[in-house]
């Protein structure tokens, strides 16, 4: 089993499989995806050995993420390879959406486990300002058939004040007869988003206690869960995530390790740079491979250091699938 030095376990991968997005979301990539990096992304079969060193080395769940991992041609057959993998029992994605409903059929019988999509808002208005696209009504047929045939479906909706933070109560009465969770994220610093940060961070803690009062009930965290506290209400269908990263503690319960579209080890998503596995990938040789992975799993921190307004590399999630 994969385990640092601080005795955090890594069960959970988050495997990015291209860093480009059509999307131009505010906090994210405000001025669209730039064609100004290296786009030897992962190959099927380099995929396949990645999941399968994971796998022997304890991982179960993978999740794919992008950029926008839809913008692949080969997505299903990356899902069910994946999917296949001895050891891998949940495969999951997340994505904005931009291909619902049509693709959620072909995921599911390519073996998705769940999908994590992002909607901002539900006002259509909104919606397009904070992503430059018109897609809103297109994501929520998706949302709604994606939930029909069984699959978890969580929102990711990024809080941020003057934009969106006037939401909670649409979001909430749509959760009354909607089964999905909707997660609020506090919006994160990176590398390219100091100024916006600084004008629409809104911390998640109030909005955690208005939550309680109105009694909502924390729900307790599975051992390959991501960092969402998770709450329900016996009056809604849908639940409620809080991800805070900057709250106190957060990374005390890290269990993800990230690889990105070119096969860098990522430890932290605000990590100072990607280590790279790429050649022990190509060969193939698991051994090797898994031997770095243990090897550099030594050096993570116990913080993103985030909270002093530190952001690593990562200039976008886009990067790195967040
Ligand atoms: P699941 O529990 O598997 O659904 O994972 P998740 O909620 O982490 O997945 P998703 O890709 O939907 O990410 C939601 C938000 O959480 C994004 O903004 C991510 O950047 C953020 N996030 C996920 N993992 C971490 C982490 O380790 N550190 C920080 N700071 N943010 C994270
Ligand atoms: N802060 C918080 N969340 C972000 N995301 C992208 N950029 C940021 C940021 N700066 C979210 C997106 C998507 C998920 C992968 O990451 O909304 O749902
Ligand atoms: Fe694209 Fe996701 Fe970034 Fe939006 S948040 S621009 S959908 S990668």
């Amino acid at each position: 089993m994969l385990e640092d030095t601080f005795g955090r376990r890594f069960h959970y991968l988050r495997l990015s499989i291209t860093d480009v997005c059509n999307f131009r979301c505010s906090y994210c990539l405000p001025d669209g995806y730039q064609c100004d990096s290296d786009r030897d992304f992962l190959s099927l079969s380099e995929i396949k050995t990645i999941a399968q060193a994971f796998a022997e080395l304890g991982t179960s769940k993978i999740r794919l993420t992008g950029g926008e991992p839809s913008l692949r041609k080969d997505l299903p057959d990356i899902i069910a390879t994946c999917a296949q993998t001895p050891g891998i029992d949940n495969v999951v994605i997340t994505t904005n959406g931009y291909r619902f409903p049509d693709v959620i059929d072909e995921w599911q019988d390519a073996g998705i486990g769940g999908i994590n999509v992002s909607i901002d808002s539900l006002d259509p208005n909104v919606f397009n300002a904070i992503t430059g696209a018109d897609k809103l009504k297109a994501i929520l047929a998706g949302v709604e058939k994606a939930a029909s045939l069984g699959i978890p479906v969580k929102i990711n909706s990024v809080l941020m004040k003057g934009v969106n933070e006037q939401s909670l109560k649409q979001f909430q009465a749509w959760l009354k007869d909607t089964s999905v969770t909707l997660r609020f994220i506090e919006l994160m610093e990176t590398g390219l988003s100091h100024q916006f940060f600084k004008q629409h961070h809104v911390p998640g803690e109030p909005l955690k206690q208005q939550l309680l009062q109105e009694g909502w009930t924390r729900i307790v965290r599975g051992k390959s869960a991501g960092p969402a506290q998770e709450f329900q209400h016996p009056d809604y269908a849908g639940r409620i995530g809080l991800i805070m990263p900057y709250s106190k503690d957060f990374c005390d319960s890290c269990n993800r390790l990230r690889i990105s579209a070119t096969g860098k080890l990522h430890l932290c998503l605000f990590a100072e740079q990607g280590l790279s596995l790429r050649e022990e990938i190509a060969s193939g040789d698991q051994l090797a491979l898994q031997h770095k992975i243990s090897t550099m799993l030594n050096d993570k921190e116990v913080s993103h250091w985030l909270q002093d307004g530190f952001t690593g590399a990562t200039k976008n999630l886009a990067m790195l699938g967040g």
